[in-house]
């Protein structure tokens, strides 16, 4: 059952013109008056991990939900390989709820195996899968332990594992790697770039930008129900405006007559400016140094940290 290429191509087979596995088109919901996703698209190819992100509150949750079935949307269109989403297909996801979802007191080992059993493996084959996914995920030794008695991080590592056991085509994973170690979420992205290179469609929700940063290929931000920005990081820093951190020891208004600029912020670390693109960082510069002693003076990078706080508006 290891990674092989047909699988890529086989998902890929299956998939619509556009190549995407999972097409979530037009998805709105409210809960009473207020509207938590909102008229919301976005697409997922197989092999393709595509990363969720947004503040709290966005509606990355209600829109996995309503992937999984869990929620039933208002209105909009949940599409797999082409075809409306419907149980059989939900058979073949994978996905791991924010709230989770396992019994505290049942056996560690128990506990994969039921769980890969819901999915259709049978029992052999289960109780195969659920050993070679504890030793993967450093559980070796845990297998009869009650859930209970594991760690906060060894609990979430059998909750992705649980995600994981039947090999799904899609995998929805709703801040999977929060509580984690660095070490752990190296192994457990380690897990999942293998999962893509077997074929798997996989949509990744996460505050933990770095880890979006590295893992994901393409990456779709929310805000207040709808897609702000998406793409490649790439994609991302084109469309972010260029900011410039600059801190200037002197009490006054140094930047008010800037053109071009506009002040993003103001800490303890002095000012970023988002620059137009016509905005002259010389000008800035000059204008900063005739202010007072420059004591910093940096276009912030293009990570994704700062490309989503210029993107998000604070
Ligand atoms: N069952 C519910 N009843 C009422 N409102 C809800 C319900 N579920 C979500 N909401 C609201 O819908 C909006 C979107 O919530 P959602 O959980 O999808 O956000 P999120 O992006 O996952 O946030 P977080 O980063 O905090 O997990 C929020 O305003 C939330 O309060
Ligand atoms: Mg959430």
């Amino acid at each position: 059952m290891g990674p092989t290429a047909s699988a890529v191509e086989d998902a890929v087979a299956a998939s619509p013109a556009d190549g995407s596995a999972l097409d979530v088109s037009g998805l709105r919901h409210r809960f009473g008056d207020l509207v938590a996703v909102d008229g919301l698209t976005l697409q997922v190819c197989a092999g393709e991990i595509v990363g969720l992100v947004g503040r709290n509150g966005a509606g990355k949750t209600t829109t996995m939900r309503a992937v999984m079935g869990i929620l039933d949307p208002q209105h909009g269109a949940i599409r797999w390989c082409g075809h409306t989403v419907g149980p059989a297909d939900r058979l073949r996801f994978g996905y791991m709820p924010e709230e989770r979802g396992l019994y505290p007191q049942m056996r560690v080992f128990d506990q994969l195996v039921y769980f890969a059993r819901l999915h259709g493996l049978d029992t052999r084959v289960a109780r195969a899968e659920a050993r070679d996914w504890l030793d993967r995920l450093g559980l070796r030794g845990r297998e009869l332990n009650k859930l209970v008695a594991l760690s906060h991080g060894n609990q979430q590592r059998v909750q992705f594992a649980v995600a994981l056991v039947h090999r799904p085509d899609l995998l929805v994973l709703d801040e999977a790697f929060a509580g984690l170690d660095p070490a752990a979420v190296d192994v457990l992205s380690d897990v999942l770039r293998g999962e893509a290179r077997r074929g798997a469609a996989t949509l990744f929700s996460s505050h933990q930008l770095d880890v979006v940063e590295r893992l994901c290929d393409r990456i779709v931000i929310l805000e207040q129900g709808k897609v702000l920005a998406e793409g490649t990081l790439a994609d991302l820093r084109a469309q972010a405006p260029r900011r410039l951190r600059v801190k200037v020891d002197t009490a006054t208004d140094w930047t008010a007559g800037l053109s071009a600029v506009r002040v993003a912020r103001r800490d303890a670390d002095g000012v970023v400016l988002a620059l137009e693109p016509e905005a002259d960082t010389q000008a800035i510069l000059r204008a900063a140094l005739a202010a007072g002693p420059v004591e910093h003076f940096a276009v912030e990078s293009g990570r994704l940290i700062d490309l989503y706080r210029s993107l998000v508006a604070s």
